[in-house]
């Protein structure tokens, strides 16, 4: 299976995904990956890896949907089975859910449907919550609505800070990403209502 992933910071998940898809076994390789900007640090692992790289900036772009239309050819060009979004912080547009939604994945911070958008560790330390986590799910038009494929939970302890927060699901979320990616790619997967069924 032929995975792009998305990018927009550090790409520890992408690390992760790069170092999983070495075994052959794994059922899936990285074949590019694409940022929406230049400084995105997780493109030079891709490119030390010998993986092509491209960058979408929306100011580049007239609009957003020139920019929507811009990503949605960037990708398929390189013909994915699955589209990760690995720390991706733009929502994806119509044209690129017509062509990529059904197998377009996020990886999430928080355990969904709590504390959606960008500071889910923030938040949950904020609200006091005792477990936080990461969430996989399958995009859809919302902001963090869609389908979920896995979760996992972490313990919020007494004298977390945002910081080791954010890490302590980080680590999970790697684990988590890798092996639901490996699963969905080697088993088959299709979604039934609001869940997602991993055989074929
Ligand atoms: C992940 O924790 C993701 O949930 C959040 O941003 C982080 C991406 O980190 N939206 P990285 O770029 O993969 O290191």
């Amino acid at each position: 299976q032929r995975l792009v992933v998305l990018i927009s910071g550090g790409g520890s998940n992408l690390a992760a995904l790069l170092e999983a898809t070495r075994d052959p076994g794994y059922g899936a390789q990285v074949v590019a990956v694409g940022a929406d900007r230049p400084s995105a640090a997780g493109l030079d692992l891709a490119r030390e890896a010998g993986i092509p790289t491209f960058v979408e900036r929306v100011g580049d772009h007239p609009d957003r949907e020139a920019w929507d239309a811009a990503l949605t050819a960037a990708v398929g060009k390189h013909e994915p089975d699955l589209v990760i979004s690995a720390g991706f912080l733009k929502l994806a547009g119509e044209r690129f859910l017509n062509q990529f939604g059904g197998r377009y994945l996020n990886t999430h911070n928080s355990l969904l449907p709590a504390f959606p958008g960008i500071h889910g560790p923030r938040e949950a330390l904020e609200y006091g919550v005792k477990i936080a986590g990461a969430t996989l799910f399958v995009v859809d038009a919302g902001v963090d609505t869609g389908v979920i494929i896995a979760q996992v939970a972490v313990p919020v302890l007494d004298d977390d800070t945002e910081d080791t927060l954010t890490e302590r699901i980080k680590v999970a979320e790697r684990a988590q990403l890798v092996d639901s990616v490996g699963r969905l790619a080697r088993e088959g997967w299709r979604v039934e209502g609001r869940r997602v069924i991993i055989g074929r």
